[in-house]
């Protein structure tokens, strides 16, 4: 696999002999100037190009020859005794199979005898090192070039995806049947994380939500510390990671395990924003039509329910929509949970409500992999204001409106992988309120 994604980088740069590429590792980091290490991840783009999952690397690339020189730190017997095992530089390289090993205190004499014209870089650190060695960084491509091959997923990457996924579901369906009114938030996030580390995934992706109540409304909900109420809804973001490769999957149900009249009617609306998105998700959509596809659902859905009034195009065209589905639909996911190509060089964000926080704006393409993720939540913060302002307020049953700000929020998420002729669902977590509660009853 890493074979395969270093020879699609090396063929952008054809065209460029005497080009080469230089990108150190992650090093380990620690909690300010104490010795408490955090758990140590790789840098994805280099985690992407080699597989190397321990910090200290670099690698130098020659597009041209396709060479692979991986550079390991020398460790020395005190780095035996305090961190772990060393390895020899010819097991290192049956580890990771490059064509040439050395020790990153070596790049001076490697570069020395490639004699390069340019060495592409991504990040300051890099051309700092390059530079202090004598020779020209160029810092203009490398990064769009890598994003440019990590957004259509190789076979290898799809396949640790699905595992992250499958270990994500199944850490999903355990909470969804664990959770009792009276349970404390982080008790419901140890399951999840239980569950997944028990499957060999002991990383998360990112910081789960786990939230019930009013703080579903909140996006990036990460206190995670609140006991759960009786009638509350329990909105759950969290994945797992596969060597390095994330999922990414929400669910929200009734804590007491049945939807009452009011939710099931919220939740009816985002689940059909959801199935009508991943309905039309094949090559050749755009993700802003999705967007604003769910956005007009949601506002059908509101009339229905009389929470909004007058004709939805006129309240597509006020941005009524983003007063309760703020962020965007969705983004696409990899080694980053908001992975790399969303917004590839000439593509702007869209300058308009909800819309201007779409982390994707690129037409669907097989091997792309993404979230479909549409949210309803009836955020004070937001309507307070609206409720004010006459050119919004029009829109609105400001009455109604007010009953649901303590309502919280729905979201539901899944991670598709775009295929040549549709998608494949990733996500298998129960998700309409028949299953969820037949679920929940266990
Ligand atoms: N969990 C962050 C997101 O869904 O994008
Ligand atoms: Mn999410
Ligand atoms: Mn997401």
């Amino acid at each position: 696999m890493f074979n395969e994604h270093r020879t699609r980088l090396a063929s952008l740069y054809a065209d460029k002999p005497g080009h080469i590429i230089y990108i150190s590792g992650a090093a380990v980091s620690h909690r300010y100037n104490t010795d408490f290490e955090y758990p140590f991840r790789q840098e994805s783009n280099f985690l992407y190009l080699t597989g190397v999952q321990e910090p200290d690397f670099a690698l130098i690339l020659v597009p041209i020859t396709g060479a692979y020189h991986l550079l390991s730190p020398r460790r020395d017997a005190m780095f035996a005794v305090w961190m772990g095992f060393v390895r020899t530089q010819d097991q290192l390289k049956q580890a990771y199979n490059p064509d040439h090993i050395h020790f990153t205190d070596e790049l001076g004499d490697l570069l020395a005898s490639l004699k390069p014209e340019s060495v592409h870089v991504i990040n300051d650190t890099d051309a700092a090192r390059v530079s202090e060695l004598g020779y020209t960084p160029d810092q203009s491509i490398l990064a769009d070039a890598l994003a440019w091959c990590r957004v259509i997923k190789s076979d290898g990457e799809k396949a640790e995806l699905r595992k992250a996924a499958n270990v994500a579901n199944i850490a999903h369906r355990e909470v969804m049947k664990s959770i009792r009114p009276g349970m404390n938030e982080c008790e419901l996030q140890a399951i999840h994380e239980f569950t997944c580390t028990r499957s060999g995934m002991r990383h998360q992706p990112y910081s789960g939500i786990f939230a019930s109540g009013k703080g579903a409304a909140v996006l990036h909900y990460v206190d995670n510390n609140r006991v759960v109420d009786e009638n509350d809804l329990f909105l759950l973001d969290a994945g797992a990671e596969s060597n390095g490769y994330a999922a990414d999957i929400t669910r929200t149900y009734p804590a007491n395990g049945v939807f009452n009249e009011r939710q099931a009617a919220i939740y009816d609306i985002c689940l059909n924003m959801l199935d009508s998105c991943i309905a039309d998700a094949r090559p050749g959509v755009e993700m802003e039509e999705l967007h604003l596809k769910a956005a007009r659902l949601l506002l059908e859905g509101f009339l229905d329910l009389g929470l909004v009034r007058g004709e939805v195009d006129e309240l597509m065209e006020a941005n009524i929509f983003a007063l309760f589905f703020p962020h965007g639909l969705g983004h696409f996911l990899g080694l980053d949970t908001h992975d790399v190509g969303g917004y590839p060089k000439g593509v702007d964000r869209i300058d308009r409500p909800g819309l201007r926080y779409l982390r994707a704006r690129r037409l669907l393409e097989p091997g792309m992999v993404i979230t479909i993720e549409p949210g309803i939540y009836f955020i004070p913060a937001l309507l307070e204001p609206a409720f004010e302002n006459p050119e919004q307020a029009r829109f609105l049953n400001v009455e109604s409106l007010r009953g649901y700000l303590d309502f919280g929020g729905i979201r539901i998420e899944d991670n598709l992988i775009i295929t040549e002729d549709g998608h494949e669902n990733l996500t298998d977590v129960p998700k309409s309120r028949a299953d969820i509660e037949a679920w929940m009853r266990g």
